[in-house]
């Protein structure tokens, strides 16, 4: 059986790193501290929360190609609401504050 473990996710330019265990999806945890942070679907569809993983190691649950080409992740991009951690991530926002749609923390 894997055990649960503790890591840090720090939104690049953001407040202090959050503590989230390898069982928590990023968003979830930016959610849980009132992170401005861009989402929709929660579920790996929209593409909404796609970010780049500046530092770091995660883990994605299953999602929609077109939330999150091949390509794009090859570039360093992942989905936050689907991503969950294998080590202590710094990740940065896209276009930062630019997105109209839901946000945590709003
Ligand atoms: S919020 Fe829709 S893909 Fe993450």
């Amino acid at each position: 059986m894997v055990s649960k473990r503790v890591f840090q996710v720090k939104l690049f330019g953001g407040p202090a790193p959050i503590v989230l265990d390898s069982k928590e999806f990023i968003l979830v945890a930016l959610m849980r501290r009132n992170v401005k942070f861009p989402y929709a679907c929660q579920n790996g569809v929209c593409g909404t929360c796609k970010c780049q993983l500046i530092a770091g190691e995660v883990v994605l649950n299953s999602y929609s190609e077109s939330a999150l080409t091949a390509y794009e992740y090859e570039q360093g991009l992942i989905l936050a609401c689907r991503a969950r951690v294998l080590s202590d991530v710094i990740i940065g926002k896209l276009e930062p504050d630019s997105d109209p749609a839901h946000r945590a923390g709003d």
